[in-house]
């Protein structure tokens, strides 16, 4: 709240404030060098859930900046006590304060420790609190920031086989949370499992044969945003199988024709999946379904 010098100010600029529609106990100090003009580009954060913090005007400008009385002063001079640039930015620790004074809490909550924290990023990256609509909530806004930086992940939802993002039928923040979790890869869920069974439900089981590495994690077989291989599998076809069953019983044997006695093919296997047969991969109810065939 500011002291009595700034008291001394905003009397002389009384006149200037009834002009402008606000009130004497408004503390208009920010608006005596901030454009008062309701259109102007300070003055959208009132068109914000922002605008009421404490109580609206100036109260809210000092909310989010502080109450920054050496800047009213001599604003030329002296920075605001908590800026976003441009042109006295605080530090990455400073600005996140501000924002998590009020937002430690619900999806913010593991902010801290996060990655993005790591990388000394700050709400502002994502956030824009003096736009009327906040870009980083928009969600097709929000995917192009996060591809801005994951060209990686760019990439992969674009490959043949792909979870439907670039489509717009799911997005990073279903499975992300950009302020961290408690979970790798700062998933919602606990594990990569639970991310995917909060959508492929039918998955989860349980099964009176169970495939073990579908209990285990999903990513043995599948990569989250997009494959070259179809169903978004780390292999194709046999391949995926083998990286486990390689050479152990029959099918894996005789799968190549140099496997096979003579080198002829086997008809019954050779370029065949192995899923024409095993086709309950990720588990069977079925009573004579140990070898998930059925
Ligand atoms: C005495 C005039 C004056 C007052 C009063 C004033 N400002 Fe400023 N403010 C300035 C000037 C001048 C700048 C710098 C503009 C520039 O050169 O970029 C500035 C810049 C800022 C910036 C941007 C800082 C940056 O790093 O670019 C913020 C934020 C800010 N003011 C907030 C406030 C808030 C909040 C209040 C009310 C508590 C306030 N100002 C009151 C004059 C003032
Ligand atoms: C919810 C927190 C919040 C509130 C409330 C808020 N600001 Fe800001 N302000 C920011 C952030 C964050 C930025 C950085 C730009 C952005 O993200 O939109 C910023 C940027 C600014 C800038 C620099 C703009 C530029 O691009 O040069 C000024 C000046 C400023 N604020 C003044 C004010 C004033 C005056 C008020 C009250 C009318 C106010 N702010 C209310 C968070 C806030
Ligand atoms: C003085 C408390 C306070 C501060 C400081 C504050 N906020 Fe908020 N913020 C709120 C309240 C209250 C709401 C509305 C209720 C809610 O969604 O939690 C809100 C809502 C939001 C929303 C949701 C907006 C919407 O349209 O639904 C975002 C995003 C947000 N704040 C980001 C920020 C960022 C970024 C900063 C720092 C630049 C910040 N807040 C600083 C109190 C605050
Ligand atoms: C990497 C980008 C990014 C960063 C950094 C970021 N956010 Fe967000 N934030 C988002 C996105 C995207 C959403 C929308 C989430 C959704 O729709 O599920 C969001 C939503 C929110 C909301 C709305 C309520 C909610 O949880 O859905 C608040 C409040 C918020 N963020 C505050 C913050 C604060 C405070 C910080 C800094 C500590 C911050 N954000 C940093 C991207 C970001
Ligand atoms: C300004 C650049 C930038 C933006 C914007 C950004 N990120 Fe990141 N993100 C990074 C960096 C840097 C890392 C750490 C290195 C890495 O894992 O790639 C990271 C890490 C991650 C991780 C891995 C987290 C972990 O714990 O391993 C996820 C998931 C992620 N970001 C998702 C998102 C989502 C979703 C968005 C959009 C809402 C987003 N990012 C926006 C730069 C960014
Ligand atoms: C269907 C859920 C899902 C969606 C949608 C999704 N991801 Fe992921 N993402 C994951 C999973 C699961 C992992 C972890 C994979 C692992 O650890 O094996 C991951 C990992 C990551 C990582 C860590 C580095 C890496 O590639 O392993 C980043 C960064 C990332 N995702 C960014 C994004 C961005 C950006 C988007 C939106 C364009 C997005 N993700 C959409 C599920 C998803
Ligand atoms: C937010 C919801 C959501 C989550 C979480 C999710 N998926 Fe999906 N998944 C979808 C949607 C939507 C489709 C497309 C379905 C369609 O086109 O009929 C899909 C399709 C697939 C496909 C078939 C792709 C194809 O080419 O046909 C596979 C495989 C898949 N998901 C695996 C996973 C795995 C593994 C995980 C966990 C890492 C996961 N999903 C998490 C929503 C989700
Ligand atoms: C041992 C490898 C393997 C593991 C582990 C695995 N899958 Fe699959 N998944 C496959 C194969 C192979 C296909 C293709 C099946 C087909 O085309 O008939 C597939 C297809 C899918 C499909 C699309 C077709 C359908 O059946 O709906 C989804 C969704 C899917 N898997 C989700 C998951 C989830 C969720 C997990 C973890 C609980 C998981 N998968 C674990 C091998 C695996
Ligand atoms: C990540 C390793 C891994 C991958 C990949 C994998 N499996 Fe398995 N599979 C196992 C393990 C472990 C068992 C359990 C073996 C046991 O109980 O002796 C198993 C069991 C089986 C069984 C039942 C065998 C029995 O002895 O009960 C069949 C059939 C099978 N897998 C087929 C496949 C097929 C087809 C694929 C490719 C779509 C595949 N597996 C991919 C690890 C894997
Ligand atoms: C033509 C159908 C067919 C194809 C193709 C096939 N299998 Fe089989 N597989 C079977 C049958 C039937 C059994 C059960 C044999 C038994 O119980 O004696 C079996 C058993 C198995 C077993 C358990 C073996 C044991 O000794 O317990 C595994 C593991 C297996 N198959 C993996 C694979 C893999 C990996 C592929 C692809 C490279 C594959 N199968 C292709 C029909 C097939």
């Amino acid at each position: 709240m500011p002291g009595k010098r700034l008291t001394a100010i905003l009397f002389s600029c009384f006149a200037l404030l009834a002009a402008s529609g606000l009130s004497a106990q408004d503390e208009a100090a920010c608006f005596d060098c901030h454009s008062a003009e309701d259109d102007s580009a300070v003055h959208a954060v009132f068109k914000t859930v922002h605008g009421t913090l404490g109580g609206g005007d100036t109260a809210a400008c000092t909310a989010c900046h502080g109450p920054s009385e050496a800047h009213n002063r001599r604003g030329r001079r002296n920075p605001p006590d908590i800026s976003f640039g441009p042109r006295w930015p605080s530090d990455a620790e400073t600005r996140n304060g501000s924002c998590l004074g009020c937002h430690e809490n619900g999806d913010q909550l593991l902010w801290a420790g996060s990655a993005h924290e790591q990388e000394s990023m700050t709400c502002d990256t994502c956030h824009n609190s003096h736009e009327q609509t906040d870009l980083g909530l928009v969600e097709e806004q929000s995917q192009e920031q996060c591809l801005t930086c994951h060209t990686q992940v760019q990439a992969q939802i674009h490959l043949p086989s792909r979870h439907p993002i670039a489509e717009g039928k799911t997005a990073c923040v279903d499975c992300h949370n950009p302020h961290g979790s408690l979970g790798d890869a700062a998933l919602h869920q606990a594990s990569v499992n639970d991310n995917c069974f909060s959508c492929h439900q039918e998955k989860r089981g349980p099964f009176l044969w169970e495939h073990p590495p579908v209990a285990e994690d999903c990513s043995l077989c599948h990569r989250p945003h997009g494959s070259v291989n179809e169903r978004l599998l780390t292999a194709r076809g046999p391949a995926s199988c083998q990286q486990c069953h390689a050479a152990a019983f029959h099918p894996s044997v005789p799968y190549g024709s140099e496997g096979l006695p003579g080198g002829s093919a086997n008809q019954n296997l050779l370029g065949k999946n192995c899923l024409n047969c095993h086709s309950q991969i990720h588990g069977s109810n079925h009573p004579s379904g140990a070898r998930l065939t059925r």
